[in-house]
């Protein structure tokens, strides 16, 4: 596999059909997990209750339903360990989320150590609340003495809660395929203690790691000096919430560590819950090759607007599983409208937003521009998307929109072709004149057609390219030049 793989999928199906076996050098696993709500959220019995606050992308994902039920049965009956571990875990729990979160865990890991390297490595990222079961599931995969270490990550976060010690840690669970004396791993350096440095003098900070691993000795620093081996205890800051992209994002230093550290440059990293795309973009920096998988629409609209921001040249990759035809998209908005808006909106560039409440009422997405050679007066386009009837009154809607932000432009993404009205209605917005005078309608129809057919929304582009020099990153209807990251 040379080309690096986006797939918008579920993660056991991606894996079973199109990831080979012994193929990838290290998987890092984030799965989702209901850890910002309360504790007993996975140890209740189901009664149909549940917080409407979830965020979208996590929703029942861990659910004991019929579904979980099955994926139990079928485990179970794959025999082996697992099959053990799983008997064993259902006589202690009974049938709830937490067993429905280890049935859906453990079919997906057996997917991952088939397509695991015999050299390969293998991080599974989790919280208290489940890392001491996963961690039996993971040596009846993987086998106990391919256990290497339990990685304590630790982070500071507002204090809460009276009764216990604040949780201020995740669990990484590090295991390998085998023993083979072929695997990648660079030992890491870290700071050494005050204490030690001072007794000791000469030792300097040991600011960081090399692409192989080895540490950066500071300038003053005596080469050889070793440092102090990096331990399991990682003490790294969590992604402050103003700039995060995504609610359980993961720092780019934490990733980097475990590449760093168990592959090299070339290899094959694999993250099968990629989210926002964090292992993704640090693989990206660290020359490795990738996969990711993610089953919201919204990651995989994440990760290439990230992508293109982190990365001012092409980053060459490919995205599978997302709609290509006018009958697929249909069936993404029957089955998951939201999904359906996500993905929608990723076609023309543009950020979801996340939360319709308040102020961002009728706005399902935003795009910000410049075009002003002089100046940073940021523009604005706003994008409504309507997965069911067209009506003209939608029209009207995203206008009233339209005027209490001051957006420049609107753009309603349709998947049905508007009617004779609502094109008329759209006429009478006028049109947006850019500074050099060219012209472009403020209220703007598409449809899902014409965006597969690489229609894009009508703006000063190639003006903007000119004046910015940034010819390299816009093509055809995707608006690459939009350059502020909120949302
Ligand atoms: C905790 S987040 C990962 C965050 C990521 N580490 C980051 O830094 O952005 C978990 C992700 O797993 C995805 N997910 C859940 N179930 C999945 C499945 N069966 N297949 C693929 N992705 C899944 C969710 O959509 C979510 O984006």
């Amino acid at each position: 596999m040379d080309q690096n793989l986006l797939y918008y999928g579920d993660n056991l199906e991606v894996l079973k059909l199109h990831v080979k076996e012994d193929s990838v050098d290290l998987i890092y696993l984030d799965p989702p997990f209901k850890s910002n709500q309360k504790y007993n959220v996975l140890f209740t019995e189901q009664n149909g209750t549940r917080s409407k606050a979830q965020i979208k992308a996590f929703e029942d994902t861990w659910r004991w339903d019929e579904g979980s039920a099955l994926a139990f049965r079928k485990i179970v009956e794959t025999g082996g360990n697992v099959s053990k571990i799983m008997q064993a875990f259902y006589s202690f729990l009974g049938g709830c989320d937490m067993l429905a979160y280890l049935s859906m865990m453990a079919p997906r890991l057996l997917e991952m150590r088939r397509v695991l390297k015999q050299t390969g490595s293998i991080f599974l990222h989790c919280d208290p609340t489940a890392s001491h079961y996963l961690k039996l599931l993971m040596d009846s995969i993987f086998k106990p003495e391919n256990f290497k270490n339990e990685i304590i990550w630790h982070y500071r976060k507002w204090p809460s809660g009276k009764y216990a010690f604040q949780r201020n840690h995740d669990v990484i669970l590090f295991y390998t395929k085998s023993e083979s004396k072929e695997r990648t791993f660079n030992q890491l350096y870290m700071d050494r203690a005050l204490s030690t440095q001072k007794r000791f003098g000469s030792a300097k900070i040991i600011s960081g790691y090399d692409e192989t691993g080895r540490r950066i000795p500071s300038q003053t620093e005596e080469r050889d000096s070793e440092g102090v081996r990096m331990d399991d205890v990682w003490d790294i800051g969590r992604v402050p919430p103003i700039k995060q992209l995504f609610p359980t994002q993961k720092p780019e230093l934490l990733i980097e560590r475990i590449i760093i550290s168990s592959s090299k440059e070339g290899d094959l990293v694999l993250d099968p819950f990629c989210g926002c795309g964090t292992t993704i973009v640090t693989a990206q920096k660290l020359n490795r090759r990738w996969i990711g998988i993610d089953i919201t629409a919204l990651s995989i609209t994440l990760i290439k607007n990230r992508l293109k921001d982190a990365f001012r040249e092409e980053v060459p990759y490919k995205v599978i599983g997302e709609p290509v035809s006018l009958p697929d998209a249909e069936k993404l908005a029957r089955e998951d409208p939201y999904q359906f808006q996500c993905w929608a909106l990723g076609l023309v560039g543009a950020r979801p937003v996340e939360q319709k409440k308040g102020a961002d009422k009728g706005i399902d997405g935003r795009m910000y521009f410049h075009d002003e050679a002089k100046g940073a007066k940021t523009k604005q386009i706003i994008f409504s998307v309507k997965s069911g009837h067209t009506t003209v009154a939608q029209v009207r809607d995203l206008r009233g929109v339209l005027e209490r932000e001051q957006a420049e432009i609107g753009i309603l993404i349709t998947l049905q072709p508007p009617t004779k009205p609502m094109k008329s209605e759209a006429l009478e917005a006028g049109f947006y004149e850019s500074p050099w005078g060219s012209r472009h309608p403020r209220l703007q129809i598409l449809t899902i057609e014409e965006l597969l057919a690489q229609k894009g929304v009508d703006l000063p582009v190639a003006r903007v390219n000119v004046t910015f020099k940034k010819s390299d990153r816009v093509k055809e209807n995707q608006v690459e030049y939009v350059t502020l990251p909120f949302e």
